[in-house]
């Protein structure tokens, strides 16, 4: 759990909007981050299925990019998945899990221990998009940063490009960079992915009404709002929103909020860069692409970034 007037602030903030929106950081308490795994297994969601693959193809290749030995800090760790593929090729002298849901990291670095009780493992449980504090470890490791999952696409290119220069920041300039980005593709493909015939992105986007309802006291009905995503080609982005369905009132602590019927409450873009897109991104941020690794089906990018 976050501290709580700052998530009362951000829900206030977002909800004053002319388009009403909330920060797609505060899906992930403990059941949020619960249906996320579960979004990872789903057979629309080719993301993590298309970057496992490309990993365990390339592992020796993305191996001598990275370099064993390093320091690997990994940012939006969540169940630490591929990182496994990386931690047994890599060797690293340690590795900084970062990652704003507590139970997920704490989770994730139990069981990490147990399967590699040689690494050394330093849990931050901290918001990125804060500034943000590291743990030094011990010894003069190069740092590797490890930002996977395409959590890079959550972020507005604006945020993208902060976090860039930030990380840029921290691996200095013998260190490196392993980012994970969805690329553009078939709108139908995206539309699937966003909305499983299983229900689960939807209960994903509700529980953030249920997490202010149970954090913040508010009195959001579940039954009243639908989940709403869709691709807006114009932007290069997946959009969830969630809709209300009649006109009504929100209670969130001293706060009213109204939504006609129809309304809507944006909660999550997914931006997907083409290979260019992203290196000049990364470029603008003081970074050279200098490896690209993809699935066999071109859905997913693995770039390997060096500082400039
Ligand atoms: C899209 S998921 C990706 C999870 C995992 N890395 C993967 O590849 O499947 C995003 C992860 O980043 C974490 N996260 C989101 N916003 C964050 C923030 N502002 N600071 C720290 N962690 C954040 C979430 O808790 C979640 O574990």
């Amino acid at each position: 759990m976050g501290p709580v007037p700052i998530f009362l602030e951000d829900v206030i903030a977002g909800l004053s909007r002319p388009q009403k929106a909330l920060p797609p950081k505060y899906f992930y308490d403990a059941a949020g981050s619960k249906l996320f795994e579960r979004i990872c297994r789903l057979p629309e969601y080719y993301v993590t299925r298309a970057e496992l693959a490309l990993t365990r193809a390339n592992i020796g290749a993305i191996a001598r990019f990275a370099g064993r030995g390093c320091a690997l800090i990994e940012y939006g760790s969540g169940e630490s998945l591929k990182t496994r593929l990386l931690i047994r090729a890599l060797r690293p002298a340690a590795y900084l899990p970062i990652d704003i849901s507590e139970p997920a990291l704490q989770r994730a670095a139990l069981k990490l221990e147990r399967a590699f009780p040689w690494l050394e493992i330093v849990p931050v449980n901290g918001d990125f998009s804060r500034p943000l504090a590291l743990p030094a470890p011990r010894g003069l490791a190069k740092r590797v940063v490890y930002f996977p999952g395409s959590t890079i696409g959550n972020l507005t290119p604006g945020e993208a490009h902060a976090f860039l220069r930030m990380t840029r920041g921290q691996v200095g300039p013998k260190g490196a960079m392993l980012v994970g980005v969805d690329l553009k593709k078939d709108p139908e493909v995206l539309h699937a992915a966003y909305n499983d015939s299983r229900g689960v992105t939807a209960a994903f986007n509700l529980n953030l009404l249920g997490r202010i309802n149970r954090e913040l006291g508010a009195d959001f009905d579940l039954r009243r709002w639908r989940h709403y995503a869709f691709y807006n080609a114009p932007l290069g982005r997946i959009e969830m929103h969630l809709a209300s369905l009649e006109a009504q009132i929100v209670n969130v602590g001293n706060y009213r909020f109204a939504f006609a019927r129809g309304e809507t409450i944006h909660t999550e873009n997914s931006y997907k860069y083409s290979v260019e897109e992203f290196r000049a991104l990364a470029a603008r941020a003081g970074f050279t692409a200098e490896k690209l690794w993809m699935d066999r089906k071109g859905l997913f990018a693995l770039h390997g970034l060096k500082a400039a």
